[in-house]
């Protein structure tokens, strides 16, 4: 809980940091990569970096703590907490980063704001600041401590299956023969690559496969296009382009806290689009094993029924639960009887009371569905999606 001096001096300044969030944020990461260039080259996505898509959702929450801290003295905001915990675990983010961290983050604040940073108002914001980071670290040790590791594991690619024209499937066994771990369906893990520029990228992907798959990960990659303004996505492009059956990959242990809750007599409704579809199809092999009771509604979105990746478990899990109505929309080419052509619209379809959503897709689809879910009556608290990116809606985007 932050002291009473310092939560009155966070109210009266909190306008001013949110209103110069961006250049707070730029000139933050300016002087962390100018001081530590290996973070950029080997832990940040530095196409997001060079995008700016990313920049805010650091600041951006500690912002959203502070708002927390203040509407809400005696919570913690866990759900925040846990998502950024999960993604920092999943990347190796070690307790004495935060010190560098509250560095450049702090030499960012009195460069933007000036003499506005009274020795009161940085004293408020450096308890802010590790309130937020104290609790990570704690989660982020129990992360490990569970995990058994905080270090990167070797993994043989076994197979390398083409999912559709822009989605390959890699099953994944580690090099040094020791035992698997199992995992929550709907977790993902970070694999690191090394790129032709010496540079090491890491990125995120939902295990696909259902989690009693032996010994063996599987992850589902698209390969990201570029155009004419931007260029096409590194790690993606590099997996389709180099990485074959033999071939090696760094993998971290599963993280996530997209995982399915309740139990066999909860009502579901698991909604995907595009590749969104990798976390949810391995949910859906989960209930599949598990026999789960109670109803599970499936919805996915794609381009065509030739984009639809993981097209055959999909429908193939789906059918093996007694009561699991399935609701594709395609585009283009939806087969007569048996997809709707168009876009994702839930106005028919039937979600029964009590019903948990899971929603793993574009913004967009993922906003669409929450509306409809919302008006028809499902509490916006049993609404859980997966964004593949950084999170802003955690910074209240
Ligand atoms: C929890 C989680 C789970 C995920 N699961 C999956 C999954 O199962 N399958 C899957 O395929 N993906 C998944 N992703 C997404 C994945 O992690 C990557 O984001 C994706 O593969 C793109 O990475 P990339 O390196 O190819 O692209 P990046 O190099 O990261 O580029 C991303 C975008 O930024 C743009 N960009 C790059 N540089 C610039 C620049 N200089 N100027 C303007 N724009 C630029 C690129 O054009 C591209 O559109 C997941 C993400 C998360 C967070
Ligand atoms: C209190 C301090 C911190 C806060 C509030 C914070 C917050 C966040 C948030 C909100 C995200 C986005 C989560 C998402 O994608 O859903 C993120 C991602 C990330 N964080 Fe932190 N973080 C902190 C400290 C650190 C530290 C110490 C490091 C290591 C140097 C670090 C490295 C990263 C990286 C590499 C990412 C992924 C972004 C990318 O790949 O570009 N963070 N953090």
């Amino acid at each position: 809980m932050l002291s009473e001096q310092s939560a009155a001096t966070v109210r009266a300044t909190l306008p001013a940091v949110g209103a110069n969030l961006g250049e707070i944020t730029d000139r933050f990461y300016t002087g962390l990569f100018a001081a530590h260039p290996e973070l950029l080259r080997d832990l940040f996505n530095r196409g997001n970096q060079a995008a700016g898509t990313q920049r805010q959702a650091l600041a951006g929450s500690i912002a959203a703590f502070a708002t927390h801290l203040l509407d809400h003295p005696d919570q913690r905001p866990d759900a925040m907490l846990g998502r950024i915990a999960h993604k920092h675990a999943s990347l190796g983010v070690r307790p004495e980063q935060y010190a560098v961290v509250h560095e450049h983050l702090f030499a960012a604040i009195v460069d933007v704001l000036g003499e506005a940073v009274t020795p009161e108002v940085a004293a408020a914001w450096t308890e802010v600041y590790w309130l937020m980071a104290n609790a990570l670290i704690a989660i982020e040790r129990r992360l490990y401590e569970e995990s058994g590791t905080a270090e990167w594991r070797t993994w043989e690619v076994v197979e390398r299956v083409a999912e559709t024209e822009d989605v390959v499937t890699f099953r994944l066994r580690p090099l040094d023969g020791g035992p698997v771990r199992g995992f929550r369906a709907g977790q993902y893990v970070s694999v690191r690559v090394g790129l032709p520029d010496g540079a090491r990228q890491i990125r995120q992907y939902s295990l696909s496969g259902a989690p009693d798959s032996g010994a063996l990960r599987q992850i589902s990659v698209k390969r990201v296009p570029g155009d004419a303004t931007t260029p096409e996505g590194e790690v993606s492009n590099h997996l389709h382009a180099h990485v074959r059956v033999g071939d090696a990959l760094e993998l971290s242990e599963p993280y996530g806290d997209l995982v399915l809750d309740g139990g066999e007599d909860t009502p579901l409704l698991l909604a995907s689009a595009g590749i969104g579809v990798t976390p949810i199809v391995a949910m859906l092999g989960r209930l599949a094993e598990t026999g789960h009771r109670a109803p599970v509604t499936v919805v996915h979105g794609d381009r065509s029924p030739a984009h639809h990746a993981l097209r055959a478990e999909h429908e193939a899990y789906a059918g093996k639960l007694p009561q699991a109505p399935v609701h594709f929309w395609y585009e283009s080419q939806a087969p007569e009887g048996t997809a709707r052509t168009g876009l994702v619209d839930l106005t028919d379809v039937t979600v029964p009371a009590g019903t948990h959503a899971y929603l793993c897709g574009p913004l967009p689809f993922m906003r669409a569905v929450r509306g409809q879910l919302i008006e028809k009556g499902v509490a916006a608290a049993d609404i859980h999606y997966e964004v593949f990116g950084p999170d802003l809606w955690l910074a209240g985007a």
